[in-house]
């Protein structure tokens, strides 16, 4: 029978669902840090200088120009709905992709079983975490992450009804994961181990030693290691690319890649955030099932993305033009920057990671305030555990933009650094 409803006002009398009845994971989920820097400058009247945002790493060069041509041409290949799979020829430039980029023997990688294709990396580390948690264990299972990290670790492991452990890369761990710091105790419980390399936000690498070591304790604890390498495409030293999981994993002979998952994405390599095109590699059993769980998640990416992802893939001149972009800018930070504060370009990724005086929220309210430019306090990207939050006390500003706007937001920075200190050198004379 339907409810005859409430003339006078209009309402419904049945009531709602009530939050009670719903997924109670979702009540686990932190506020977006986005949200979090909204919320912290919404009542702020910054000056009527132009505004620059340095806060959101949101690739802003241009996308390759060839990709005009190839969208047109691939209209005709979208009256079809897209294979979650993914086309043989695009699973073949996936497989030459990692083959390329990480050196491996041409039969490495076996298109038909090692690779997939995702909507983008996001999607794919949600998918990868749903496709290994198995909650029915009786501990409760692990997901170990670094710590600050990209929010969607934490988000897609509570969901997936697993308990984070966050693994401190603060300055004591010279920003990186230290692999023999996962206690024993976690580790009996882990089912995976999340990497970021280069990281988001401190830009520091794993190297084959890291990696060799992770993957004994991978084969020992049996968990699956998720290499977040979003950033891959994106390093300092154009001759020394970092390496990844399925490159260190081959080379110490782990050739079937059994524990590994390297998830990617042509957001930050090819500028297109907005394209929604992700890929994946990894050990083949993995693989399979992910593909199965993919299936019914509906998350296949478009057929437009998928075939223009296949020239993408195989052109690296816009790649490299893209590296000697940031260059440019890590330098121009140097020389802005470089004696008010230290700065070291890091070996990938495309973020300041910067210690600031005082506490990070308040250094970046009053610098939009005063000067009309966003950036990220570091302690909204990491939690506090042990004691410490390793965030606290930096920001992240992604040198993302125009050189020049990226100029002019480091030129502010640093004129807001030294009225700081002048006014602390005021205080303190005066005490
Ligand atoms: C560390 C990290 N992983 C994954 C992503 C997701 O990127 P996309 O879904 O566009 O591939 C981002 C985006 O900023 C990121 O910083």
């Amino acid at each position: 029978m339907m409810p005859q409803g409430d003339g006078e006002s209009g309402r419904c009398p049945w009531p709602g669902l009530s939050r009670e009845l719903m997924n109670p994971r979702i009540g686990l989920l932190q506020p977006y840090p986005f949200q979090r820097l909204a919320a912290l400058t919404a009542r702020l009247t910054p000056p009527a200088l132009p505004p620059i945002n340095m806060a959101i790493g949101e690739p802003r060069h241009p996308a390759p120009e060839f990709l005009a041509h190839e969208f047109g041409a691939a209209l005709a290949g979208v009256a079809v709905y897209p294979s979650t799979r993914g086309s043989r020829p695009l699973r073949e430039a996936i497989a030459a992709w990692f083959t390329r980029r990480y050196e491996l023997p041409a039969q490495a990688l076996d298109p038909d079983r090692h690779v997939l294709p995702s909507a983008g990396s996001r999607e794919a580390i949600t998918a990868v975490i749903q496709a290994r948690i198995d909650p029915t264990v009786r501990e409760q299972p692990v997901v170990v992450m670094p710590n600050p990290f990209y929010q969607i670790y934490e988000g897609a492991t509570l969901l997936a009804g697993a308990e984070p452990y966050y693994l401190p890369t603060g300055p004591a761990q010279g920003f990186r994961m230290d692999i023999d710091a996962i206690p024993p105790a976690i580790l009996a419980r882990t089912q995976i181990v999340l990497t970021c390399s280069p990281g988001n936000p401190t830009g520091q690498v794993l190297d084959q030693g890291d990696y060799e070591r992770l993957l004994a304790l991978a084969h020992q604890h049996d968990f699956l290691i998720a290499a977040d390498e979003c950033y891959a495409e994106i390093y300092a030293d154009e001759e020394a690319p970092p390496t990844g999981l399925l490159g260190a994993a081959y080379a110490c002979g782990v050739k079937d890649f059994a524990h590994c998952v390297a998830i990617h994405s042509l957001s930050k390599r090819s500028n297109l955030p907005g394209l929604r095109f992700g890929y994946l590699g990894g050990e083949a059993t993995f693989m399979e099932r992910l593909l199965t769980l993919r299936t019914y998640l509906g998350s296949a990416p478009s057929q437009l993305a998928q075939l223009v992802a296949i020239p993408t893939l195989a052109d690296e001149a816009h790649v490299r033009a893209n590296r000697a972009q940031y260059r440019v800018k890590f330098q121009d930070a140097q020389a802005i920057l470089g004696d008010v504060i230290p700065i070291t370009p890091p070996p990938g990724g495309f973020y300041l990671w910067l210690p600031i005086p005082g506490d990070d929220e308040t250094f970046v309210a009053g610098f939009y305030a005063q000067h009309n430019v966003l950036a990220l306090p570091g302690s909204y990207l990491s939690r506090e555990s042990g004691g410490i939050n390793p965030g606290a006390g930096f920001i992240r500003l992604a040198l993302v933009g125009p050189r020049e706007e990226c100029r002019e937001g480091l030129g502010r920075l640093r004129t807001y650094i030294e009225s700081l200190e002048r006014s602390r050198d005021v205080s303190s004379s005066a005490h």
